[in-house]
């Protein structure tokens, strides 16, 4: 299903995984895993939930939209599901829209995230709703109060077509070493302007042009402490014009 606000997707290209231990997904084609080998949920709240003010700042908006850069096995999106769950208020609406270049397949998703039980409700949900051959912009309702968008293709492409507006971003490409794409000066200006005044990102991503790049875009950029022991990870604020 495509919708009038996205531009046409493409990203009905598979790209070659690997499993370590079992479950861990890799990707060949960038070198790099998914998510920390320590505890990728955990990471999660720490860095994108807790990095963008994160249950909190639902308590504020009766309409909230994340966007995301790398949907990946949709980790994110299902550990945030599960928080907007327990944190929400009655009638209000949580948008999450994540750009990926290569969707995964159903089983991959469901193989990556059945370690963690902590998220299974939300990981057989999204399965069950996953399309067989991902493409162009998946929309899938989660609940009445809950809708994901995946807009598959690259990420800088369809973001410069997207007319949406985002309160928090979760910057979650693959290492920028491995993946420079994902951090561009381009597609962090993108970001920035697509972020509504006063709303926020967040990144694992420590690196020093990855940080020059988002304070050029106007961001008010800031260090935290990492996960797990990573000295540090990216967050910050568009103030207003
Ligand atoms: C670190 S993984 C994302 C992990 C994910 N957030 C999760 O919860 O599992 C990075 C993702 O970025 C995607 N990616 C890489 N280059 C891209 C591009 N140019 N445009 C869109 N997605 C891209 C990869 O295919 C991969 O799925």
């Amino acid at each position: 299903m495509t919708h009038s606000n996205y531009p046409p997707g493409t990203g009905d290209t598979q790209a070659p995984l690997a499993w370590h231990d079992g479950d861990m997904p890799f990707s060949t084609a960038f070198g790099d895993h998914f998510y920390c080998q320590t505890d990728g949920r955990l990471e999660c709240g720490h860095v994108f939930l807790a990095g963008n003010g994160l249950p909190g700042r639902w308590n504020d908006a009766e309409r909230f939209a994340i966007g995301e850069l790398g949907f990946g096995t949709g980790l994110n999106a299902c550990e945030t599901w599960r928080q907007w769950k327990q944190h929400r208020k009655p009638g209000t609406r949580l948008h999450f829209v994540s750009f990926e270049l290569f969707p995964m397949m159903a089983e991959d998703i469901d193989r990556a995230l059945a370690r963690w039980p902590e998220i299974d409700t939300e990981r057989q949900a999204l399965t069950a709703l996953w399309p067989k051959h991902p493409s162009g912009v998946v929309e899938i309702d989660l609940d009445e109060q809950t809708r994901l968008s995946v807009v598959c293709g690259d990420a800088l492409e369809n973001l410069s077509a997207s007319a949406l507006a985002f309160d928090a971003w979760y910057l979650d490409g693959f290492a920028p070493s491995r993946n420079s794409a994902m951090w561009s000066a381009d597609l962090m200006q993108r970001v920035h302007d697509t972020t509504r005044e006063g709303g926020s990102f967040a990144t694992y991503a420590a690196a020093g042009f990855v940080r020059r790049n988002l304070i050029a875009t106007g961001f008010d950029v800031e260090r935290r402490p990492g996960f797990a022991g990573k000295r540090e990870m990216l967050c910050g604020i568009r103030q207003p014009a």
